[in-house]
């Protein structure tokens, strides 16, 4: 697989976190605001190839009924950022998103840190692709550049990994950042030798994608805080727009 267009998948959860800081007793209520739908769909009329969602165990921002409007009014693909629980193996197999990305989850978290151990969770995640590949649903796992990690991937036959590229990005902010790129991009390397597609996402924003973007045999990244940040300032399609630039220019 080479280098093509990189894909821009827009993670809206933080517009529900604004969302929810106000009206987390009643997000349906006609009063709450932002929207979660009108996010999604100006990424996509700005160019988003795809939205990423994700339903956390404590629904501390996107909600169930976000998802299932999101899915009914966009054209691009909804890619489902889950835990690999029963609950939430349950909750795809009905929604049936394009996509499902795997990743870990811990209450006290503020955001996912750090990629799914699918070697310690081989066999649930083992029966989470399996579920998924029966009804046509493509599972990515994230996970740390971490070798072992990848060729637990490859082992697993998932189609798709989503490489862990916070720890890059807090090095790139603090301009010590090769040592972090070298795992990224050896990591990349061996995902695509051994026939994973490769995507990427965790704290990339509008200074480190110049870097980002040349990581070799990249098809998808997936990115959300920044872009919400920014659209607060420039407006959603803004937002979007510039950081597509910048991945294609
Ligand atoms: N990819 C995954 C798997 C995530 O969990 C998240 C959100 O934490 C992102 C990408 C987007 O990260 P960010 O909001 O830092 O752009």
């Amino acid at each position: 697989m080479s280098n093509n267009t990189i894909l821009l998948g827009v993670n809206v959860d933080h517009s529900a976190t604004l969302r929810q800081a106000r009206y987390k007793d009643d997000p349906e209520s006609t009063l709450a605001e932002p929207s979660v739908l009108q996010f999604a769909l100006l990424s996509e009329s700005a160019g988003a190839d795809g939205i990423t969602m994700h339903l956390r165990e404590d629904r501390r921002h996107v909600q169930s009924a976000d998802i299932e409007s999101v899915k009914a009014s966009m054209k691009t693909r909804l890619n489902l950022e889950m835990a690999c629980t029963e609950e939430m193996t349950e909750y795809a197999l009905k929604l049936q998103p394009d996509s499902v990305c795997l990743v870990p989850e811990k209450r006290e978290e503020v955001t996912t840190e750090g990629g799914l151990d699918i070697i310690k969770n081989y066999e649930r995640v083992a029966e989470v692709i399996k579920a998924m590949k029966s009804v046509g649903i493509a599972t990515s796992l994230f996970i740390d550049p971490d070798r072992e990690q990848i060729k637990a991937a490859a082992e697993l036959g998932a189609p798709w990994i989503e490489l862990h590229t916070g720890a890059f990005s807090n090095q790139y902010a603090l301009g010590d950042w090769q040592k972090e790129w070298g795992i990224l991009k050896s990591g990349a390397e061996l995902a695509d030798s051994l026939g994973l597609v490769v995507n990427a996402g965790h704290g990339i924003n509008y200074d480190n994608i110049k870097q980002v973007k040349q990581l070799p045999y990249l098809n998808e990244l997936n990115i959300g805080h920044s872009i919400v940040s920014q659209s607060l300032f420039l407006g959603v399609e803004v937002a979007v727009k510039n950081m597509l630039s910048l991945m294609r220019e």
